[in-house]
């Protein structure tokens, strides 16, 4: 069978204060009333046999009553704690037949198109099928040090580089045969496992653990603590001879930062100042004055200022939190 695997478990720290642990970015009704989670399972529903999401124990309720209008198999992945995506991919892929083909995507991703995903989709799931592990390369419009980049030449890929620093993600783009990894994947189950086992003997090894003494598909917190905390990215991407990639043809914002945010709410007419400065959440009048590409974002509890190009840090100020998480 085919199975969509929502990763659910990220708590959007770079979107904070927007996203908040009570409140993650996925969950966030941010487009026309509906929530980019429940925009993915939409998205998946007419192209798989089932639902899988993988999340933390928190939300997990939120996610179901959000499902429930789709008339399809669902499944659920409990997390104790957040371990990654290497280990919450691997829980998903031990839960299933070693045959069948996971698509992979994360849950708070903005896709327009859906006839251009459909085919992406189609082309990946044929390539899975002879055990490929498939990635979604976007091409890129800036040197955005926040994604992977895949080098390719046509649907081989020559090296993935998870996370570059500026001046090598400037060189990428110089270079010209690179593309974003969309951060979507396509695999058999048995094959993505295979892959771990070969790579990273020791997440396989303690998510395998951890698994097998899960109860209902909830997974214990003091065996979830054992696991290395690694992203998919680093320990099966950077690495395997297996991955090839199909073209991202489709519109794709990951929203992952404000940064991102920001070139949404652009194209999509929110206000913008001469120097690029832009309000979120707030519709008070405002100034800038000698600033330029500077957001400001407003919520009821907190104030966050920032320049477009450090959108990346916000994480730090999350990470620092105590109260205002
Ligand atoms: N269930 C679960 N558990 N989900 C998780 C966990 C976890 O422990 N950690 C992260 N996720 C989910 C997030 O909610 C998100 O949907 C997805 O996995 C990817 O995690 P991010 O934290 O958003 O990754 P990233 O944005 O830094 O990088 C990834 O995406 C980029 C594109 O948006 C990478 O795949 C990059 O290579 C890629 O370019
Ligand atoms: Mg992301």
């Amino acid at each position: 069978k085919i199975v969509n695997v929502i990763l659910s478990g990220g708590v959007g720290s770079r979107l904070w204060p927007l996203s908040r642990k009570s409140n993650p970015k996925q969950f966030l009704k941010l487009f026309a009333g509906k929530s980019l989670f429940e925009l993915t399972a939409e998205r998946n529903a007419s192209l798989v046999d089932e639902i899988m999401v993988v999340g933390n124990a928190e939300h997990i309720d939120w996610s179901k009553e959000l499902l429930n209008s789709l008339d399809l198999p669902k499944a659920y992945v409990v997390e104790s704690q957040p371990r990654n995506t290497a280990a919450a991919i691997a829980f998903a892929a031990l839960a299933l037949d070693p045959e069948d083909v996971m698509i992979v995507t994360p849950s708070d991703h903005l896709i327009e198109n859906k006839d251009e995903y459909d085919a992406a989709i189609a082309k990946a799931i044929e390539l899975a099928k002879k055990d490929f592990v498939v990635t979604f390369g976007v091409v890129p419009t800036k040197p955005e040090t926040g994604y992977g980049y895949i080098e390719y030449s046509k649907e081989d890929v020559i090296s993935f580089r998870e996370k570059p620093n500026q001046e090598t993600a400037q060189d990428f783009i110089d270079k010209g045969n690179f593309l974003w990894n969309s951060g979507m994947f396509c695999f058999k189950a048995g094959v993505l496992l295979d892959e771990l086992k070969a790579y990273q003997p020791n997440v396989y090894a303690t998510s395998f653990e951890a698994w097998s003494h899960a109860k209902d598909g909830e997974l214990d917190n003091e065996l979830s603590a054992s696991i290395p905390s690694i992203s998919i990215d680093y320990a099966v991407m950077e690495r395997s001879n297996k991955i090839k990639v199909v073209p991202a043809r489709f519109r794709w914002n990951d929203l992952g930062s404000f940064e991102s945010l920001y070139d949404y709410l652009k194209a999509d007419g929110h206000p913008v100042d001469k120097q690029g400065n832009m309000v979120i959440g707030s519709s008070v009048f405002s100034a800038f004055v000698g600033l330029s590409n500077t957001i400001v974002v407003v919520t009821t509890d907190a104030l966050l200022m920032l320049q477009k190009e450090h959108a990346q840090d916000v994480k730090k100020v999350y990470n620092q939190l105590e109260k205002y998480k």
